[in-house]
């Protein structure tokens, strides 16, 4: 019809027709694309097609179903009734993949008769990492053509290339050149030749071998953490080894619906959507555009400074290390070297990517001359405040003007680093997470006088060099390290009063942490802890006396733990004495604490402290502060980051449970915020918190 937009676009060739999903930018699957394919199907058998080619237009085949339409009852047609429709038709289908063919848009492919895709297009079933699996058949159709190999791409929801994807057995042919124009030729080429379709092989999933599958899926699932979704993949595909395709598919379905509703679902599309959403700074000023970024210099090559370096080399920034002497330089480009060659070894990176990274990256102890030629500078030297002062005030006379200087202090001021500089409005914060190459998060941290155009900058280049930023404000620890510091003090008390550090560690890494606390203390040493209670003048009594006794964490092969030779932790003897000990002569009672009571007493403190953060401005939206603890602080995404923890209980229960444990256990850092207790009363929650919290 005239003037409505056509979401299938349906084009001929002689007797070959094109059927063109048109639904920008990705082509997910919404109503009218299904009714259309729907439609486009009869009128091209009506119209005596050979063969019909099914492709997407602009970007991709298609990214798979609307998620907005999730959890919503679906208009029909359903996509089991487009893909019925499809393995009904006498004309054949042949899905012609360029860009991404993802989830339900793999489905689709998966239901038609045959595959084709160009180089560069990437094809996967990602539903495990929002929590669900594949809805619409892909779980048994997929095992139907390539066998085992369904288990580790549908458990693992990672994409293939369509090379790999045609090894595999699930592409048919990978076509240079025009894809339209080549699929055409291609399907005029074979529509004579009788197709079996996925749902009618057999091949692949016979010989089923119980033990095999059992093995592979131990495998596969072994470090799920509690998450569920891999779990529910692996029942959907065993399903296709030993059952009829039809049976196969209400065992898809029903896990589905199971999971797609769960908490943990919920809690993944909440990261995902934040994750978009946390990029976006709200008062940013449209007109203010990052500076052009052509040549980083990293101040020190330690650990961070060189995982920084990595980083840029790894997305082609050219970058320079600068040292203070040669062999601490030289000490800085070998443990990038040998970081690389180990990636290489284990077959992740190829020796030409190698060295184009390496290319890039260059060092000098030539301070004065390589930062006169930096576009931006990141600092990474030792954390002390006036190291610091005296490197800015040096590279604020060594930078060209207009040059944002950054640091990547993890606990100082930035404004008072700026004050050492004529160029405030050009400092910034740029925190990065050990190991700096790895760990996505970046914090970008905003000083009272930092610019737009430097907040513009230190986004758009943490972008480029495959980070997340999200810009939280000046304070003593940011956002993530100012909350986790908040459980200290509850870690301690349930020490003495009746657990040990395994039984923490055990109930947050059940909880899905990377690592329990304590295990995270002895990785990172307790001695730099001991340092920052010695400047703050507090103490920590437990820990005070394991740091006392030589137990420094894993580089003296003990701190809360024993650790042997490979570095497996064992529970520490010494450890339960210097408790127990302590216990006594503070007079604490030990007794048994329940999980449940340990989980709150981790979590709750840091709440508390992400409302204060929110009420001061210091992050943008609760959702910041998920995205920040899911990609920085090991925090599983299925649980959605600590703000969604306090959602899912409810703020009046948090409330009331923090007045609880504020009383009960003499903290009065557990006294609920007053942004919590005004939505407590309100019956409100982070997630509908609207505009801003400060004030
Ligand atoms: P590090 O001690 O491994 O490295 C510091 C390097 O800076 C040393 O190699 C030193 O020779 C060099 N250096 C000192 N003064 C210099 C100067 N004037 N010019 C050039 N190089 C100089 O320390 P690390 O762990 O890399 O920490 C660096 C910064 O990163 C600190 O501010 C720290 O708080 C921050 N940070 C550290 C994290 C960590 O997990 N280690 C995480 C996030 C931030």
């Amino acid at each position: 019809m005239a003037g409505e937009p056509q979401f299938v676009e349906h084009a001929r060739d002689g007797d070959i027709h094109v059927l063109r999903i048109a639904n920008p930018p990705v082509n997910t699957l919404r109503t009218e694309v299904r009714a259309g394919l729907l439609d486009g199907i009869q009128a091209a058998t009506r119209e005596g097609a050979r063969a019909i080619v099914l492709m997407g237009s602009n970007r991709g085949f298609s990214a798979g179903a609307e998620m907005t339409e999730f959890g919503k009852p679906r208009k029909p047609p359903s996509l089991p009734e487009v893909f019925d429709a499809i393995e009904q038709s006498k004309v054949p289908v042949i899905a012609a993949i360029h860009g991404n063919a993802l989830g339900g848009g793999l489905e689709l492919a998966l239901a038609c008769h045959a595959r084709v895709a160009s180089p560069g297009a990437q094809l996967g079933l990602p539903e495990v990492k929002r929590g669900f699996v594949p809805g619409a058949g892909g779980t048994q159709r997929l095992p139907r053509l390539i066998g085992l190999e369904a288990l580790r791409l549908i458990v693992s929801g990672e994409s293939v290339t369509p090379e790999e994807a045609q090894r595999l057995g699930f592409v048919d042919a990978v076509l240079g050149g025009d894809l339209e124009h080549a699929a055409i030729a291609w399907a005029r080429e074979n529509a004579g030749t009788s197709f079996t379709l996925a749902r009618n092989r057999t091949d692949r999933i016979a010989g089923y071998d119980a033990a095999q599958f059992d093995e592979a899926a131990k495998k596969l699932t072994a470090r799920s953490r509690g998450q569920e979704s891999p779990l529910g993949c692996v029942a959907a595909v065993r399903a296709a080894f030993t059952m009829p395709f039809e049976d196969g598919l209400n065992v898809e379905r029903e896990q589905f619906t199971r999971l797609v509703q769960g908490e943990q679902s919920q809690a993944l599309r909440h990261i995902f959507f934040g994750e978009r959403e946390a990029q976006r700074i709200p008062d940013l000023p449209a007109e203010a555009k990052p500076l052009p970024v052509n040549r980083l210099v990293v101040i020190g090559g330690g650990t961070m400074g060189g995982g920084i370096a990595m980083s840029a080399a790894n997305f082609g920034l050219p970058v320079t290390m600068v040292e203070t002497s040669e062999e601490a330089l030289q000490k800085g480009l070998k443990r990038c070297e040998a970081n690389w060659e180990r990636t290489v070894k284990s077959g992740r990176l190829s020796q030409a990517e190698y060295e184009k990274r390496r290319a890039l990256l260059s060092g000098t102890t030539d301070f004065e001359k390589a930062v006169g030629e930096a576009d931006l500078v990141i600092e990474a030297v030792f954390e002390n405040m006036a190291v610091k002062k005296e490197v800015f005030a040096r590279l604020d006379k060594a930078a060209r003007p207009g040059v944002v200087l950054a640091s990547n202090t993890s606990t100082l001021d930035i404004d008072e680093i700026a004050s050492a500089t004529q160029r405030p409005e050009l400092v910034i914060g740029m925190h990065f997470f050990s190991p700096a190459n790895v760990m996505r998060l970046l914090e970008n941290v905003k000083g009272k006088a930092s610019s737009p155009a430097t907040i513009a900058t230190a986004t758009e280049v943490g972008k480029r060099i495959g980070k997340l930023p999200v810009l939280v404000g000046n304070c003593d620890g940011f956002v993530g390290n100012r909350m986790t510091g908040k459980r200290g003090p509850q870690i301690e008390k349930l020490l003495l009063e009746g657990c040990l550090p395994q039984d923490i560690d055990r109930v947050m890494e059940g909880y899905g942490m990377a690592m329990g606390p304590l295990a995270t203390g002895d990785l990172a040493g307790l001695d730099i802890g001991a340092a920052v209670r010695k400047a703050r003048g507090t103490v920590a009594p437990v820990a005070d006396a394991v740091v006392a006794a030589g137990r420094l964490g894993q580089k003296t092969s003990k701190g809360y733990y024993d650790y042997d030779e490979n570095r497996k932790r064992i529970p520490s003897k010494e450890v339960e004495q210097i408790i127990l000990d302590l216990a006594e002569k503070m007079q604490v009672r030990r007794r048994k604490i329940e999980d449940g009571e340990i989980l709150e007493r981790v979590l709750l403190p840091m709440v508390n402290e992400g409302a204060r953060i929110l009420e001061e401005g210091i992050a943008y939206r609760p959702i910041d502060i998920d995205v920040i603890f899911v990609n920085g602080f090991g925090w599983p995404a299925f649980r959605g980051g600590p703000m969604f923890f306090a959602d899912r209980i409810g703020l009046k229960a948090v409330r009331d449970k923090l007045a609880h444990y504020a009383e009960t256990t003499n903290d009065p850092n557990l006294k609920p915020a007053a942004l919590i207790e005004r939505l407590a009363k309100e019956g409100g929650s982070f997630a509908t918190l609207k505009g801003a919290a400060k004030g």
